[in-house]
């Protein structure tokens, strides 16, 4: 078993589709060990997106991570990462695959409702950042 972790976004949350969201992922195998609904702050959106942050999208992304509410989850699976990365779909939903969450969902490649982590790395990194071990429960 292994961890990623999930952000279900502001435009997502917006339209009320967080339980859509959650069908999807559970439909795939995955489980949600742990999960909360929360308004990012500037500083949190940027510190979690710093990688970006010389990248020309970087503004426009903290504005939109930081409109609405979020709902930050850690999933559980075989290979977590790359299965959820394969369920979320390509990161511009023009190029993802039937049935993926950003084909169902997704507005723009910047409001593209789902993110989850790229390496087992990075998800340990990023859950640390909003839950504790004790707040994930298998
Ligand atoms: P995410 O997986 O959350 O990681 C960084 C986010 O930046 C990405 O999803 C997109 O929502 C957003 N983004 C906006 N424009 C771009 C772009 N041109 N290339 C990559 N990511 C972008």
């Amino acid at each position: 078993m292994s961890r990623t972790f999930s952000i279900i976004k502001p435009d997502a949350t917006r339209r009320n589709l967080t339980g859509a969201v959650n069908a999807v992922i559970e439909a795939a195998g995955l489980r949600i060990v742990a999960q909360k609904r929360v308004k990012l702050s500037t500083a949190q959106a940027e510190a979690f997106y710093g990688v970006h942050k010389e990248r020309p999208f970087f503004g426009e992304l903290v504005k939109q991570m930081t409109a609405e509410p979020v709902v930050v989850q850690v999933l559980e699976a075989d290979d977590a990462v790359p299965k959820y990365r394969a369920v979320m779909g390509a990161t511009n939903p023009e190029q993802a695959d039937e049935g993926t969450i950003r084909k169902l969902f997704a507005l723009s490649i910047g409001e593209n409702s789902v993110h989850g982590s790229d390496s087992d790395e990075n998800a340990a990194i990023e859950i640390a950042q909003f839950f504790t071990e004790e707040e994930i429960v298998g």
